[in-house]
């Protein structure tokens, strides 16, 4: 059976929560909320709702031993076949890999470019960016690029692949990450960012905020599509899920929190806004760098390489939870599985970049939105939230307490699992569920 060391598993499931969430969205989110309130708020969501969920899919992962929709009914106090179902997850992890292959082709054009010159001023810089996302033939060349590498490394399966290309990029990633808040750590504006990251000003805090700080919460861990779930039904048995999660969980928040500190203290330094939305990555900074003449060219390239490693170990782990759901669902083999949804993310992408382009967009847009918005909607407004409501609603309602009651005690004390328990039984559905009913705009 191919499983994973147990640090492979930690570094694995760091690794897909590490991504474009933390170095590109935390950064952008928090400046456009306006710093420390927001921050503390996310820091919540990450300790109550998020860890509660991510340990939740790990225990039925590590449980079952099995892909998402035959982990359900097995998990189940009554076996219920109704259960597999919920294996309808898995497929939001194929449809965010085509958006995210397509952003990481981005950032994949942006270390190209960089080596040859960085824009000098915001116009320029905001046009280039506008340009690239309606460019066909460059971002179909870098989306081929990242497929073709996600595909490459999922082939050779969780131990030869996924694993080993963690233990390379995430060292890689927290050396760059190391370089660069070093770098930040000289500058006179560092004290500003850890101002404006620290210290709470609770006037900017409102039910918007609350709701972005829960969805990135999620989005970060990686829950609600059957990833974590599925890297830990690769976990040796017996193995302690509760501690794991716990260090996963404080790799990405760390993680985020530095690459928050970074950036902020090179928006400071150049006097440039916070709050630029999510073309904070792709415009401001590159101006910054640009002013820094060959030093900034280093930077630059570092920092998208770094976005890059990041982003390939997230992506990677979008695709297990289906390939696991073909290989035994349908016995097929890894090289048929992979293939398949190989294919049907690289479609997806494919229809996600030309929904933005001149030529397609009317054509593949409905009710106002493009197909790569459609995507991101679908998957992080409906979908993922949807799994997550279930998994939790499973757990306290459907699976014998008794079972989960002895499986966490010989991990952790009675108060943790107690805590654990009422979070997932009742608070964090709550919360989930008025996130949902948000995002669909049914209460505003
Ligand atoms: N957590 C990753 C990020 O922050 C994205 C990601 C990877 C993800 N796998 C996922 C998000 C599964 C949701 C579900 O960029």
């Amino acid at each position: 059976m191919n499983k994973f060391s147990r640090i492979g598993f930690i570094l694995a499931a760091a690794g897909s929560a590490v991504g474009l969430g933390n170095i590109w969205k935390f950064p952008y989110i928090t400046g456009e909320f306006g710093g420390g309130a927001f921050v503390l708020v996310y820091l919540l969501c990450i300790l109550l709702i998020g860890l509660s969920v991510f340990i939740a899919e790990s225990f039925i992962g590590q449980y079952a031993e099995s892909n998402v929709s035959s982990a359900f009914v097995k998990t189940s106090s009554k076996k219920n076949p109704l259960w597999k179902y919920a294996g309808f997850m898995v497929f939001s992890g194929l449809i965010i890999l085509a958006f995210y292959s397509v952003v990481l082709g981005w950032i994949l054009h942006y270390v190209v470019s960089s080596f040859s010159s960085l824009p000098s001023e915001a116009s320029i810089a905001g046009a280039s960016f506008a340009a690239l996302t309606k460019d066909i033939n460059t971002q179909i060349f870098y989306h081929t690029l990242i497929s073709v590498t996600v595909i490459y490394i999922v082939l050779k399966g969780i131990k030869e692949g996924i694993e080993k290309v963690n233990l390379i990029l995430m060292p890689l990633l927290a050396l760059i990450l190391f370089g660069l808040l070093l770098y930040a750590l000289s500058l006179d504006s560092f004290s500003k960012a850890m101002g404006f990251m620290f210290v709470p000003d609770f006037s900017k805090i409102n039910a918007d905020a609350l709701l972005a700080a829960l969805g990135q919460a999620f989005f970060t861990l990686s829950l609600g599509i059957g990833t974590i779930l599925t890297y830990s039904a690769a976990l040796p048995k017996g193995s302690n899920f509760i501690k794991s999660s716990l260090y996963v969980a404080i790799i990405d928040t760390s993680i985020a929190l530095i690459s928050g500190l970074i950036i902020f203290t090179f928006l400071f330094e150049a006097g440039a806004p916070s709050a630029a939305g999510p073309g904070l990555v792709f415009i401001s900074l590159p101006v910054i760098f640009s002013s820094w003449g060959i030093l900034g060219q280093v930077i630059a390239i570092s920092f998208f390489m770094a976005l890059v490693f990041a982003g390939i170990t997230s992506a990677v782990s979008m695709i297990e939870p289906a390939l696991m759901f073909f290989i035994e669902r349908f016995k097929m083999t890894r090289r048929s599985a992979t293939v398949l949804c190989g294919a049907i993310f690289y479609i997806l992408g494919i229809i996600a970049l030309l929904s933005m382009s001149d030529e397609y967009g009317s054509l593949l847009s409905f009710s106002g939105k493009n197909a790569f918005d459609w995507m991101d909607f679908i998957t992080s407004s409906v979908m993922m939230p949807l799994a997550a409501i279930l998994t939790c609603v499973f757990l306290g309602y459907f699976v014998d307490k008794k079972l989960l009651q002895t499986s966490f005690e010989k991990h952790t004390s009675v108060l943790v699992f107690n805590i654990w328990y009422m979070l997932v039984k009742y608070l964090v559905p709550l919360a989930i569920t008025i996130l949902l009913i948000n995002k669909l705009g049914l209460i505003s």
